[in-house]
C-alpha cells in the first residue's frame, strides 16, 4: 500500500510552508508518511476532491490561496465552517467521509491561550479573510469592545456586526485607543506591500502587539512595538499553531511542540 500522505493545495503553492512544518513533526515522531505540496487550478478543485476521496492513503489536506472558500462547494462542512468564518483551511476524513475545518482561529489563539481577554478592549487592523478567523476567535474569547481599522471602514463594520462584537470600525489613520491587544490581520507590512503605520504611543506599557504577518518575521509593526518595550508575538506563532491541529486531525498525533524552536529555526534558515 502506499505511503499514507497529507498535502497544501493552492494555486500558487510554491511558497507554502506548510509541507516544512509537518515535514518537521513526522520526522520528530517518526511517522512514515509524508506531506507535500499540490498546485491545484481553480477549475480542477472537484475533480481533486473527487480522486482523493477515493485514494485511501490520503489523510486530508490545507487549503490555502484561491481555494479557502470554494472548498467548502466540494466537501461536507459539519462544523459550519461556512457560516462561521466563511473559509475552510483544512479537509480531512472522517468515519463519515471527508470534512472541512478551519484550525486558524484556534491557530491564532494558541499563542495567547493564557492571557485573560475577556472584556479587555482589542484592536484589530484589516477586515479581510485573516481577520475574519481572528474576529471569530475573539468573539469566542468574549473580549471586550474591538476597534477595527480598516482602509475600508464599511467592510469593517459589517464583521463586526458578523461576529457579534461590540465596538466601532474606523480608517486606518484613527488615532489608537488604549487596549490589551493589538492584533494586524491585514496584509500591509507584508514583503512588497506598505507598511503599517499606526502610532502606538496610547496602548499601555502591559499590551501585546501580534503581527500575523510572517514574511518578513520583523515587520515595522513589530520593530515599533519592541523599541515601545511591548510584548509581541509574531506570524510564526499562529501558523505553526493552526498547522499543529492539522497535523493531529490527518495524522492521529498530537504535533511535537516541544521542538518548537527548532522548528522556527528551520522556518527562518
Ligand atoms: P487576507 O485573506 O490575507 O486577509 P484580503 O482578504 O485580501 O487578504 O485582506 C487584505 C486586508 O489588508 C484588507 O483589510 C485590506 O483592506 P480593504 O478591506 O480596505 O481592502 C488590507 N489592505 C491590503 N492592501 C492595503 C493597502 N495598500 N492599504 C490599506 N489596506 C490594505
Amino acid at each position: 500500500m502506499t505511503k499514507p500522505y497529507a498535502e497544501v493545495i493552492g494555486d500558487p503553492i510554491a511558497q507554502s510552508k506548510s509541507p516544512l512544518i509537518h515535514r518537521f513533526w513526522l520526522d520528530r515522531l517518526g511517522i512514515d508518511a509524508d506531506y507535500r505540496a499540490t498546485r491545484v487550478a481553480p477549475d480542477a478543485l472537484a475533480a481533486y476532491f473527487a480522486d482523493r476521496a477515493a485514494d485511501p492513503a490520503w489523510r486530508g489536506c490545507n487549503v490555502t490561496v484561491p481555494h479557502k472558500v470554494d472548498a467548502l462547494d466540494h466537501v461536507p462542512d459539519p462544523g459550519n465552517v461556512r457560516g462561521s468564518i466563511g473559509a475552510a483551511n483544512t479537509v480531512f476524513r472522517t468515519a463519515d467521509g471527508l470534512a472541512a475545518t478551519n484550525t486558524d482561529a484556534a491557530g491564532f489563539l494558541s499563542p495567547i491561550a493564557e492571557l485573560d481577554l475577556t472584556g479587555k478592549p482589542v484592536v484589530v487592523v484589516g477586515a479581510g479573510g485573516a481577520a475574519r478567523a481572528v474576529l471569530f476567535a475573539l468573539s469566542k474569547v468574549g473580549v471586550g469592545p474591538v476597534t477595527l481599522l480598516n482602509r475600508t471602514p464599511l467592510k469593517g463594520a459589517a464583521l463586526l456586526s458578523t461576529f457579534g462584537l461590540k465596538g466601532q470600525a474606523l480608517p486606518l489613520s484613527a488615532r489608537l485607543p488604549s487596549a490589551a491587544l493589538l492584533v494586524n490581520t491585514s496584509t500591509l507590512g507584508m514583503t512588497g506591500q506598505p507598511p503599517l503605520e499606526l502610532d502606538l504611543l496610547p496602548l499601555p506599557a502591559d499590551a501585546i502587539v501580534y503581527d500575523i504577518v510572517y514574511s518578513p518575521l520583523e515587520t515595522g509593526l513589530l520593530t515599533q512595538a519592541h523599541e515601545r518595550g511591548l510584548d509581541t508575538i509574531d506570524g510564526l506563532d499562529m501558523l505553526v499553531g493552526q498547522a499543529a491541529l492539522a497535523f493531529e486531525l490527518f495524522f492521529g498525533q498530537p504535533a511535537p511542540r516541544e521542538h518548537d524552536e527548532e522548528l522556527r529555526e528551520a522556518l527562518l534558515g
